[in-house]
């Protein structure tokens, strides 16, 4: 199976996880576009939804699927959304898309987090897709240093604004064995919003775009 088919499958296969539910949340990227896709057909069960984006807004907008405040919301039921890397420990690398920043806060309000891949997003250790890290921007160049300091390798994405006016640094370079002590640390350095690192809240259950399912 292609990546493209992987991802539609791994999208799709994510819709038996709201029955039932009638308020979402919905993360972003070419993986969570099929599962927009699919949620469109079954939009008449749901209240609204809320979004990780402004690219997955205007998808769902377009859709017709009601756009919901997660502070209006509260604790939402289930949460679906892709991933850069995984690990068989369902942590994950995420923000290759830069919307790091709002997937986590949706993440940690979920009670669920249902994460679709295709089978080139699985990996044994995290890190060779490079680490993305939401930052203030006057604080690019310092957090920069510090991660040098650190062994990794920061790329300043210069053509990217985040959805919050933030600036995005991607590190190459990594090896990541501990990914919750390096979420914890690297969170730590004065400028940074959101590393883009989910182990602390990792996903509840990863769906692969060949079946398979952990
Ligand atoms: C968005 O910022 C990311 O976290 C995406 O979830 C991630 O990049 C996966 O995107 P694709 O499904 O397009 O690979």
């Amino acid at each position: 199976m292609d990546i493209e088919a992987q991802k539609r499958a791994a999208g799709e296969a994510a819709i038996e996880f709201i029955e039932g539910q009638s308020v979402i949340g919905v993360g972003t990227g070419s993986t969570v576009r099929y599962f927009i896709d699919a949620l469109a057909k079954v939009k008449h069960h749901l209240d609204g939804v809320v979004s990780s984006s402004e690219q997955s807004s205007k998808l769902l907008r377009a859709h017709g699927i009601p756009l919901l405040d997660l502070n209006a919301v509260g604790t939402l039921d289930v949460y679906v959304d892709g991933a850069d890397e995984c690990d068989a420990g369902r942590h994950l690398i995420k923000g290759g898309g830069g919307a790091l920043t709002r997937e986590k806060i949706i993440a940690a309000a979920s009670k669920q987090f249902v994460c679709v891949v295709d089978a080139h997003k699985c990996v044994d250790v995290l890190g060779k897709f490079p680490l993305p890290i939401e930052v203030i921007p006057m604080a690019r160049s310092y957090v920069a240093r510090e991660i040098e300091r650190r062994g990794g390798t920061p790329v300043w994405r210069a053509d990217c604004v985040t959805d919050n006016g933030n600036w995005i640094l991607d590190v190459h370079g990594l090896a990541i064995r501990d990914p919750a002590t390096l979420e914890s640390e690297w969170n730590q350095i004065t400028g940074v919003v959101t590393v883009g690192l989910f182990a602390h809240r990792p996903a509840d259950v990863v769906l692969v775009g060949d079946g398979r399912r952990f």
